[in-house]
């Protein structure tokens, strides 16, 4: 039998398998729907230190092979989710990792700290790739200099294990994922949505009332794949596989290519059972094909 668990900065989680941000709400919600205990990790719907009402709707568009989404990082606060929502998690073998969110310096500090010994946060993602916000988000995951800087920030900040989740809105995302790996970082996670939007041709009105949002699902699987392998190559922590990974086929794709787990995202909205199935799938092929852990396929890919 295959060993689907992975060890990462120090966490082990029971499979590769996790659900993305923002797709799988605080991952409580989903507990009459699939096993939460054979999901590797949750990242949570992204933190910030207030609560947040978001974008107004329209907010999601459903596009071939894809969706576009502007929600504008709608949650409670990372005070409520610590407080009502982490306890209810904790009862299941899940990892939890915080997706954080801030505007500036110092609100990341401020949510950072937050997590801050708090039992129950395996890792904290470190959101520098919103394309839905005026302030914040992208505006640090474009440009290397602002990226370190909030790596160092959010590191100096807390107590766990810092993931930061790219955007692929750049010319060169290596030299992002260098920066953040130079000041600190745990491990990367790539990628967040392409920019992207869509139009109603009767009214000639944007589709979604925040006009641009970002584009995730199958669409972008080639995109995300691309930059997967370019990251992995290139430094030497962790990348975890996001974007538009529906099977389990796709996952082995993003782990050949050099990820050391994945994230599903726009999938669970067609099956919350997903990130299970996935796992499920992953561990049949490595046990056909004679292989006892996914180290033994990660980075595997043979260039002719
Ligand atoms: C959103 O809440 O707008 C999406 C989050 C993200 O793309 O990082």
């Amino acid at each position: 039998m295959a060993d689907l668990s992975v060890e990462l900065f120090g966490v082990k989680f029971e499979t590769p398998v996790w659900t993305a941000s923002g797709t799988f709400g605080f991952g409580i919600e989903y507990e009459k729907y699939t096993d939460l205990n054979q999901i590797g990790a949750v990242c949570v719907k992204g933190l910030s230190i207030k609560p947040k009402e978001g974008n107004p709707p329209p907010r999601i568009w459903e596009t071939p092979c894809g969706m576009l989404n502007s929600i504008g990082l709608q949650n409670p606060g990372v005070h409520y989710f610590i407080e009502k929502i982490l306890p209810e998690l904790k009862k299941y073998k899940i990892k939890v990792i915080a997706n954080i969110y801030g505007t500036n310096y110092e609100e990341y500090r401020a949510v950072a700290e937050a997590t801050k010994g708090v039992e129950g946060i395996h890792a904290v993602e470190v959101n520098i790739s919103c394309p839905n916000v005026k302030k914040g988000g992208l505006a640090f995951g474009t440009d290397p200099v602002e990226a370190a800087k909030i790596t160092e920030i959010v590191k100096t900040a807390t107590d766990k294990p810092v993931i930061v989740k790219l955007s692929p809105n750049v010319t060169d995302i290596v030299e992002i994922a260098k920066a953040v790996e130079k000041a600190g970082a745990d491990a990367v996670s790539a990628i967040n949505t392409l920019m992207g939007m869509a139009i109603d041709i009767k009214t000639k009105k944007p589709r979604l009332k925040n006009v641009i949002g970002g584009l995730s699902g199958p669409a972008i699987k080639p995109v995300a794949l691309r930059m997967v392998y370019q990251i992995a190559k290139a430094t030497s922590i962790p990348v975890i596989g996001i974007g538009g990974i529906t099977t389990w086929e796709d996952a082995v794709e993003f782990i050949i290519a050099g990820a050391s787990a994945v994230q599903v995202g726009t999938a669970n909205f067609l099956s919350p059972d997903a990130a299970v199935q996935i796992a499920r799938g992953i561990k049949k092929y490595l046990a056909e094909n004679g292989y006892n852990n996914i180290e033994e396929i990660k980075g595997s890919i043979l260039i002719p």
